[in-house]
């Protein structure tokens, strides 16, 4: 009984909205010869199924399963009314409808699917330029179509076996009027680079109908003056004098370049040799990608050799590249390229070095102290420090004015700075003198990179050491 209220809430929904049936699919492509299932749903019983496929009606029957488009579905008492259509024709490119019967009242109710019977496009076709070579930084644009394939077909781009996405406009597909095939067609633009010649550019088109993508091709051919393949000064390392040396440049270049060698008076185009075949320039050896291999051969190397510069230049159509080269009888130098673990390596080290030093310096001026406090608590009171003037405030300041003293004296830097302050107070020596000592020898610490000699002694230093004496006999005893 639950059944009702919903029933009757979706035939207000039908009502409201005209009645509509549930079709699926509402689109499809296949090819001639395919099969296809259409299914139209109404929530009610029905006692009919009629369906329009191409311009032919068809009045299903679920008994009749024998003709080319038959009844499909769970049964006309739920409201299914499908067909399968077995064998597409090419002529049923178009709508495909099925009627059903109303809940109410005497119109039947529709529902419409569009069925695309794909037919193959034409070849696709590669517009661009009609030169044969570019140049870098050349602006190369093309535009690929495809025409004339049910649906449109599908373009992708390829360099060589790269897709090339980069610079590739929106597809504009268009139709003629009256004609239900699509033409499709897309441009695309792309900096030319060095690397780029040699490439193959693709414009490859899909299609449903079509078994197998369909290419269009062209090469592309991209010249460019010779460039370096490394930057500064050419040195060649790991001559022998007397041996056989080599000197090579790698250079990039195409057309293919021309070498010309200048040594001392005697310029020698590659290939060639010198009266006394002494010197030879071979023909430059392409590696592949534009990169070639420029030598000069010295049949022995002499200790001149080793003295002069040589100079290259490399010539093609665009342009040239000059170079000079040094010899060399040392190994290449290791390690003047620095990893990043080698750097890191480095300044761990120097830090490390850093703080040995420091702790030194101040373990230097502490020890003693820590020495002669462990050692006897009389010491401070039978050191020259502590004069009358200090008996007031013990032990504790008289340690802590020689510690100053210390760090002051193992710090030549710091003396400089303290010495006018320490002049002006030194005597009597107060609390107030004590604790701008430590202050100091802080600061002194601080300053301690500088590895300035000690200055000249002065008043203030004769203080610091005349206290020296008795507190190293002190440690000692
Ligand atoms: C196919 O159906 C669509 C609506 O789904 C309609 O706009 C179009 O005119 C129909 N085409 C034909 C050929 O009947
Ligand atoms: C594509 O390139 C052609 C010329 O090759 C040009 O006529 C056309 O306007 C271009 N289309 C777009 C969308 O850029
Ligand atoms: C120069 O090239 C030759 C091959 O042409 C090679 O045998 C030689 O090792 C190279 N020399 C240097 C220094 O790179
Ligand atoms: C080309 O020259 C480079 C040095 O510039 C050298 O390392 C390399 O071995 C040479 N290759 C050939 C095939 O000569």
């Amino acid at each position: 009984m639950a059944v009702f209220p919903a029933l009757f809430g979706l035939i207000l929904v039908s009502i409201v909205t005209g009645q509509t049936v549930e079709i699926t699919p509402k689109q499809a492509v296949r090819r001639v010869g395919d099969d296809l299932t259409v299914l139209c749903k109404v929530p009610y019983p029905i006692d009919s199924c009629r369906m329009t496929v191409g311009s032919t009606p068809y009045r299903l029957i679920p008994s009749n399963q024998d003709e080319d488009v038959v009844y499909s579905g769970q049964g006309l008492q739920f409201g299914e009314c499908g067909a399968h259509i077995k064998h597409i024709k090419e002529e049923w490119n178009g709508n495909i409808s099925c009627m059903l019967p109303p809940q109410s009242g005497s119109i039947e109710v529709t529902g419409t699917m569009r069925l695309v019977v794909a037919k193959p496009p034409a070849n696709p076709q590669l517009i661009s330029p009609p030169q044969s070579n570019f140049k870098e930084g050349d602006i190369f644009m093309a535009q690929c179509v495809v025409p004339n394939g049910r649906p449109a077909a599908r373009i992708t781009w390829f360099l060589d076996d790269d897709q090339f996405l980069t610079g590739v406009h929106q597809p504009i597909i268009s139709s003629e009027p009256g004609i239900d095939l699509e033409t499709i067609s897309q441009n695309i633009t792309k900096e030319l680079s060095a690397d780029d010649n040699g490439k193959r550019l693709v414009c490859r088109a899909e299609h449903e109908a079509l078994d197998s993508p369909k290419d269009a091709a062209r090469q592309l051919v991209v010249y460019y003056p010779p460039k370096r393949t490394e930057s500064g000064p050419i040195t060649i390392f790991g001559l022998k004098i007397g041996s056989e040396g080599r000197l090579n440049v790698t250079v990039r270049s195409n057309p293919p370049p021309e070498a010309q060698w200048t040594v001392g008076d005697l310029v020698i185009t590659a290939p060639q040799k010198n009266e006394e075949s002494t010197i030879t320039a071979l023909e430059p050896l392409h590696l592949g990608g534009g990169y070639y291999n420029i030598t000069l051969v010295l049949t022995a190397v002499a200790k001149e050799d080793v003295d002069r510069t040589y100079y290259l230049r490399v010539t093609n159509d665009l342009g040239r590249e000059e170079f000079s080269l040094r010899l060399s009888t040392m190994d290449e130098p290791a390690g003047v390229e620095l990893s990043p673990g080698a750097i890191a390596g480095i300044i761990v080290g120097v830090l490390l070095v850093i703080i040995v030093v420091s702790l030194t310096v101040y373990a230097k001026a502490t020890d003693k102290w820590c020495f002669e406090d462990a050692e006897s608590p009389d010491n401070a009171k039978s050191s020259g420090e502590s004069s009358d003037t200090e008996s007031a405030v013990g032990r504790q300041r008289s340690r802590l004015s020689a510690l100053s003293a210390r760090v002051r004296a193992v710090l030549p830097r710091g003396r400089d700075r303290v010495q006018a302050t320490a002049n002006a107070e030194a005597e009597p020596e107060n609390v107030a003198e004590e604790k701008k000592g430590v202050v100091y020898a802080e600061l002194a610490l601080a300053e301690q990179s500088a590895d300035k000699p000690p200055p000249p002694s002065t008043e203030y230093a004769e203080i610091v050491y005349t206290d020296q004496p008795g507190q190293i006999k002190e440690d000692k005893e």
